[in-house]
């Protein structure tokens, strides 16, 4: 299965944050935002990943990320000329997902959970059709929004509803079979000009092969949509970390444990950081077992 990472749009409801550059680059506490959908692509077994961005920030994610030898992967980068709706991403990447299922994640979202990793895992080696998660929230109507049944089966699909049908949001990470592709030529674009991520999920859910996860208490989703939430994420994360002594989104920690790079590797990352603590981790982590176990205690 390969990745792919949005990362573009205009940020206009985080000026003057955004002006001059992407929100997906701006600090959650400690690392660039990107590095919460990256890492999430990783706990997923996922190792090609394409970013896509505006024409404007493209450059600065490849001088961020590099080629992703650094980490063991592989990451190729495309331009989305204009903001036409995240199921483009699925066009632009046409010659990058080849004959492969494909993983979108957008570069926005942050989660957190205890076991997170280990399930995705389990979706992502499974290759038919299309499975989305569905995140508890208090007011979903900026969301796409699932509506289950009894036994979790699907039964509606809405993009940011005035009258939500359940408190079911539908966070940004899907997976999907290689479908996917003819799927997202053929949607048309809605109201608002953008061909909908939704739009493409309402197919697998006629054909009746979209699966719905559900993601509980015991996983945080957070959202970076306005400067309230994004501290809210930053505040979220230090507190984590700070008590845990466990980073999250930590992507070289995640190459490390799950064998994608050496000892050796995971040092000479570490040694540009030493003035942070966020070094200091990498060069403590290399002192412990390569074991991917770590990852989900
Ligand atoms: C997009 C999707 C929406 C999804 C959300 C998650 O909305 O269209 O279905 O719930 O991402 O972050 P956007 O935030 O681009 O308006």
């Amino acid at each position: 299965m390969k990745g792919i990472i949005l990362a573009g749009g205009s940020g206009t409801r985080l000026y003057p944050l955004t002006k001059a550059i992407s929100k997906q680059m701006l600090p959650i506490y400690d690392k660039p935002m990107i590095y919460y959908p990256l890492s999430v692509l990783m706990l997923a077994g996922i190792k090609e990943v394409l970013i896509i961005s505006t024409p404007r920030d493209i450059a600065a994610f490849e001088e961020l990320l590099g080629d992703g030898s650094d980490y063991g992967m592989k990451f190729e980068y495309i331009i989305q000329e204009k903001p036409n709706g995240l199921a483009e991403a699925f066009v632009l990447g046409e010659e990058f997902i080849g004959k492969s299922s494909v993983a979108l994640v957008l570069g926005d979202n942050i989660f957190y959970g205890s076991d997170f990793g280990n399930r995705l895992q389990k979706v992502a080696a499974s290759e038919n059709g299309c499975t989305i998660f569905g995140c508890y929230v208090k007011d979903p109507r900026a969301y796409g929004v699932v509506e289950v049944d009894e036994n979790r089966n699907a039964i509606s699909i809405e993009e940011k509803p005035d009258m939500p049908k359940s408190s079911l949001a539908i966070p940004g990470l899907y997976f999907f079979s290689n479908e996917v592709i003819a799927v997202a030529k053929n949607v048309s674009p809605s109201i608002r000009g953008e061909k909908e991520i939704t739009s493409v999920i309402e197919h697998f859910l006629n054909k009746r092969t979209l699966k719905v996860e559900i993601l509980g208490r015991g996983l945080a989703w957070l959202d970076t949509g306005t400067h309230e939430s994004l501290l809210d994420a930053s505040n979220f994360v230090e507190a984590i970390q700070k008590r845990q002594g466990l980073y999250i989104a930590c992507i070289e920690e995640i190459a490390y444990r799950r064998g994608y790079i050496s000892k050796e590797k995971l040092l000479k990352l570490a040694k540009p950081l030493l003035k942070t603590e966020y070094g200091k981790y990498l060069e403590d982590i290399s002192k412990q077992p390569q074991s991917k176990v770590f990852l989900e205690v």
